[in-house]
């Protein structure tokens, strides 16, 4: 059905996308973008998907926007095919997402990975902004995302001078939220997929929504924002059944409503 991903929905309701142009380094060209969009909203809507995985390969998450297809672009076929709003749709998948990440994960690659709510790395994983080499800067929230996560002085560092961050130091510098080995850190990444899909799916997706207001309301709008969504969740069959399965010390059974 698809041409550059590949489309798995695991028992684990969990529902996997892999990246697949390996002639390209698993580069993200306009046909990419769009399919991968088009997957997230199709497993997004389908209850039996509790969160996302994306990876790639052993050598390559994504090694950035396919520097092919833009070479040739101008100011005004950038404003009129605007290639980069197809990105904007991944705010609006309201499950989970993780990047499982091993090998080259540069450029948009890495605006790929921070736009996601996790990132699971392999040993062999290297995040970079390489952009400056080809004359430009990353275009995808390279410098907004990564200051926020990395800090200033790293990501001046990655942003003007492309240096690459190995998986322990991007694990260090808090880009990362585990580091395994290759043979296993995308089953790590599907465990703890299917362990986030099994939980509450309303509270689920309220929480992620709310951490990810933190980019763009001040501490007090957060705050209020945070303390509606508690409310709210108090209309909820998944609080009373979450805290009665508490107090009578038995699992709890999630319906999702
Ligand atoms: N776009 C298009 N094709 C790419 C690509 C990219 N971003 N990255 C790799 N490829 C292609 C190569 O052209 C090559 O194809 P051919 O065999 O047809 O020549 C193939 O993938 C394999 O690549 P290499 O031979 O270069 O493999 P390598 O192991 O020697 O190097 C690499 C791997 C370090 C990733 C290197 O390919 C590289 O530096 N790629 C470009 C990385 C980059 O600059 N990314 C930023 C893109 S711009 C961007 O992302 C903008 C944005 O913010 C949205």
């Amino acid at each position: 059905m698809y041409e550059t991903i590949l489309v798995e929905k695991l028992a684990s309701r969990v529902g996997l996308i892999r990246l697949n142009r390996p002639q390209a380094m698993n580069a993200l060209n306009a046909t990419l973008m769009r399919e991968l969009m088009n997957a997230l909203k199709e497993h997004d809507a389908e209850p039996d998907i509790g969160c996302h995985v994306i990876t790639g390969s052993e050598k390559a998450f994504a090694a950035g926007a396919d520097i092919k297809e833009m070479a040739t672009a101008t100011p005004v076929s950038m404003l009129v095919g605007d290639p980069i709003s197809v990105w904007d749709e991944l705010k609006k998948i309201r499950k989970p997402v993780l990047a499982a990440v091993a090998g080259v994960c540069l450029g948009g690659g890495c605006e790929l990975a921070m736009a996601c709510d996790m990132i699971i790395a392999a040993e062999n994983a290297k995040f970079g902004q390489p952009e400056i080499n080809l004359g430009v800067i990353p275009g995808a929230g390279g410098t907004q995302r990564l200051t926020r996560i990395v800090g200033k002085a790293i990501a001046m560092e990655m942003v003007l001078n492309n240096r690459w961050l190995t998986a322990p130091e991007a694990a260090q510098f808090g880009l990362v939220n585990h580091v395994y080995s290759v043979e296993t850190y995308l089953d790590e990444a599907l465990k703890l997929a299917a362990e986030i899909a099994s939980r509450a799916p309303i509270a689920i997706r309220i929480a992620k929504d709310c951490v990810n207001k933190t980019y763009e309301m001040t501490l007090n709008e957060g705050l209020e924002y945070e303390r509606r969504s508690f409310h709210f969740l108090f209309s909820t069959d998944d609080q009373t059944e979450g805290m009665d399965a508490f107090v009578n010390k038995r699992p709890a059974q999630w319906k999702g409503q």
